[in-house]
């Protein structure tokens, strides 16, 4: 088993199951106690340990060399700015990070406000367009933002758009496409180069199968 000795950072939440879906497709060694709270699994075998990270600390774990590889969306990645290899596009979690507010809703300040969870993403993007904003950071339900007056836009993920459509707020501008990748460590993948290969072949090649 060449895989041996890697460990992986998986996020928890939304991309998990599909994520552990594509891997199990690949042929990797899955742990059995998925259903458990452990947050670190071994497969079976003992050839891969899994990290059960919060989705925003996948890219610190692999920076930081203590995950060879990492599994996290784009968005989280980019707002992280971690130095890392990308070395696969999963085409899972595929969404949008937009700007979005109140329709029709014209600006009455000369520093608009912008609320967001990924306040260096929202931040890099204004000032690329050369408009001055206020970047309030919040940790969830953004959405909240623009309704009781705390920001007149917000910069988020955007899936199907029903929280936007639930909560009266439409899409004014998108900013990139998202979707989940495949990471890697920088020292990692020069020392564990036969490992991370094989896990990216073998994950590019049932990606590529179900496209
Ligand atoms: C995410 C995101 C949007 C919503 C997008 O929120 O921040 O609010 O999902 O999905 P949709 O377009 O299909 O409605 P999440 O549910 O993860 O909660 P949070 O923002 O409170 O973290
Ligand atoms: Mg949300």
């Amino acid at each position: 088993m060449t895989i041996q000795g890697l460990t992986v950072a998986l996020s928890k939440g939304r991309i998990m199951d599909e994520t552990l879906k594509l891997m199990a497709a690949a042929g990797m060694p899955l742990p059995e106690e998925l259903d458990s709270r452990k947050l670190i699994l071994r497969s079976p075998g003992g050839e891969v340990d899994f990290i059960l990270a919060k989705p925003v600390d996948v890219p610190t774990y692999v920076e930081y060399g203590v995950a060879d590889v990492g599994i996290a969306g784009k968005d989280v990645l980019v707002e992280a700015g971690r130095d890392l290899y990308e070395l696969l596009d999963l085409g899972i979690g595929k969404c949008k990070m937009s700007v979005a507010g109140l329709p029709e809703q014209q600006s009455h300040y000369s520093m608009p406000r912008v609320a967001s969870k990924y306040p260096r993403i929202a931040t890099e993007y204004f000032r690329s367009r050369g408009q001055q904003v206020e970047v309030i950071f919040l940790n969830g339900s953004v959405e909240l933002a623009p309704l009781i007056g705390l920001a007149e836009r917000i910069v988020d993920v955007v899936e199907t758009g029903r929280t936007l459509r639930e909560n009266g707020l439409v899409v004014q501008e998108d900013i990139m496409d998202i979707s989940t990748r495949v990471v890697a460590n920088r020292m990692s993948f020069r020392l564990k180069s036969t490992a991370i290969d094989e896990f990216v072949g073998r994950m590019r090649a049932v990606v590529e199968k179900g496209e």
